[in-house]
């Protein structure tokens, strides 16, 4: 007799060793001496020449493989169909010599390429492997981290809870990477697991990742690469007085968790905390958001994924410094016991806030976590966070806004703008400061006008943060989540940004 499927509800009980319900599938990535026997196809770099001409990007790697004359060949291949070594054209032609085919991926002019050239292209090389098992690549020769990034990233995909169907499915190739430098292509290929680690905990849905589910979730992961971790349940959270979490979480029957994890990297190095909002979906709560794509609020955990994937890769990568991560969790529903427009909390610490609109929910969690982050006296505190549709109006989906202290505001776009991910840094201006005062609490979580939605979350925030803490506030409402299409080495739904930007500023910050 089959056996009953599985409830569509995942089950209440958390086991004590829960793990993700289904992980995203990615390419298996190799760095491999020579090409293995059974390559079915070759993956090599086009660059355009002056007068619409192309040529392949020359390499000992490319030499190793292919003769001068099979080098010709392929190249007259790629000129009868009409390659034209644009960025990110994918070209596949007949292989020679055993290998089933030659697929070039355009990278545009030479003297132009860059790294995220480099990620992009590769990005789109990976999603056009279906049918091939075993891939060999020349490219990781023009820069091999970018080439594992996009690879990795760009092969990703997520077929979350759908059942098998019997058709024979594509296995998920694995590419070799024909020679390069052993640390580099380890380093990268953490960052990527990192990534994707992000990415699968925001594209789980939220009838499988709730805040007990999620803090359990995470705190496995993290256990496994020996970081310090802490889970404050509910009674917790009331004992020690978390009333912006608690006031969010009441509302739904999955109550609310702050997940806590350390990784002590070394006794006198610097010291980060990143917090991370953890809504595990936001209806809006009483202030009810429409119905049309709510859906996509599964994602407004995907700041909470991305310091938790930092964190992790921060100690993976055994990085010389002092990180936690401070992880408000919570599901914003409405109910007999949701909080209400007009009521006043009181937040960790002490500040207390007019609720004027319960779908502005993100600030009121992140305001308990960063109070509790800054009891530890970090050097600097990084916060990320899916917190508001402005940042969509303002930047568009795919740049984060980022605010906060100055110098360190700007040295965090900047650097997410080196890695590929797009961030912008964005003012606080001093006009708001009266628009987030109150008549009957210190603060009010809503402003009354329609201008610098974005801002305003930000400036409110700041209230909580500790004098002389340098601090950036990254608001990634568009750039977690892609309700778009696919492109480069970005899939639609989860896209795991910013893990990149956070893991190359703590490496740096690193000594
Ligand atoms: N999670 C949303 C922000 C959001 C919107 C993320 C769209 C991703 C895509 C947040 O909690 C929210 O609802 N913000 C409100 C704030 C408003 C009530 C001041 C918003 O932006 O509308
Ligand atoms: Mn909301
Ligand atoms: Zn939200």
């Amino acid at each position: 007799m089959a056996k009953n499927p599985a409830p569509t509800t995942a089950p209440r009980k958390v086991a004590r060793d829960a793990g993700l319900p289904v992980r995203g599938e990615t390419a298996e990535l190799v760095l491999s001496k020579k090409l293995p026997k059974s390559t079915g196809a070759v993956i090599i770099a086009i660059f355009a020449g002056e007068d619409d001409t192309i040529e392949l990007a020359g390499s000992t790697t490319l030499d190793s493989i292919f003769s001068d004359k099979q080098q010709a060949q392929i190249l007259r291949q790629l000129e009868a169909v009409g390659a034209t070594a644009k960025r990110n054209e994918i070209t596949r032609v007949p292989g020679i010599e055993g290998v089933t085919s030659v697929i070039a991926v355009g990278l545009g002019k030479a003297e132009e390429l860059d790294d995220e050239t480099l990620r992009r292209a590769t990005g789109s090389a990976a999603r056009s492997l279906r049918g091939v098992e075993v891939a060999a690549t020349t490219i990781g020769d023009l820069g091999l981290a970018a080439a594992v990034t996009g690879f990795g990233l760009g092969s990703y995909s997520f077929k979350g809870l759908r059942r098998e169907t019997g058709e024979p499915e594509s296995p998920a190739p694995s590419i070799h990477f024909l020679g390069g430098d052993k640390s580099e292509f380890v380093t990268a290929q953490v960052i990527t697991e990192s990534v994707i680690f992000a990415r699968d905990l925001v594209n789980t849905p939220s009838s499988h990742l709730y805040p007990e589910s999620y803090a359990v979730i995470a705190a496995n992961e993290a256990a496994k690469h020996n970081l310090d971790v802490e889970i404050l349940d509910e009674k917790q959270l009331e004992a020690a007085g978390y009333g912006g979490i608690l006031a969010v979480g009441n509302g739904s029957s999955r109550k609310p968790r702050l997940l806590r994890l350390t990784w002590k990297g070394k006794k006198s190095a610097k010291s980060v905390a990143l917090v991370g909002k953890g809504i595990t979906f936001d209806t809006g709560g009483i202030s009810l958001k429409p119905g049309a794509n709510m859906d996509n609020m599964i994602s407004d955990m995907g700041g909470s994924a991305a310091m938790i994937a930092s964190i992790i890769a921060a100690a993976r990568l055994n990085l010389r410094i002092n990180v936690t991560a401070t992880i408000p969790m919570a599901e914003n529903m409405p109910s007999g016991d949701a909080f209400r427009p007009g009521d006043v909390i009181t937040h960790y610490g002490g500040i207390t806030s007019e609720i004027l609109n319960t779908d502005a929910e993100g600030r009121l969690i992140l305001a308990d976590a960063i109070v509790r982050a800054c009891e530890d006296n970090p050097d600097y505190l990084i916060d990320a966070a899916t917190l508001t549709g402005a940042q969509l109006v303002a930047l568009g989906i795919r740049t984060a806004g980022v605010m906060g202290t100055a110098e360190f505001r700007d040295r965090v776009a900047l650097t997410g703008r080196e890695v590929g991910e797009q961030a912008w840094a964005m003012p606080l201006p001093e006009e708001l400061d009266e628009e987030i005062t109150s008549p009957v609490a210190d603060l009010r979580n809503v402003t009354n006008s329609r201008f610098a939605g974005m801002s305003a979350a930000g400036r409110y925030l700041q209230e909580f943060v500790a004098d002389g803490v340098e601090w950036a506030h990254v608001d990634i409402a568009g750039p977690a989540y892609n309700t778009a299409g696919a492109y480069g080495y970005t899939p639609k739904r989860a896209t795991g940004a910013p893990v990149r930007t956070f893991v190359e500023l703590l490496s740096e910050l690193a000594d």
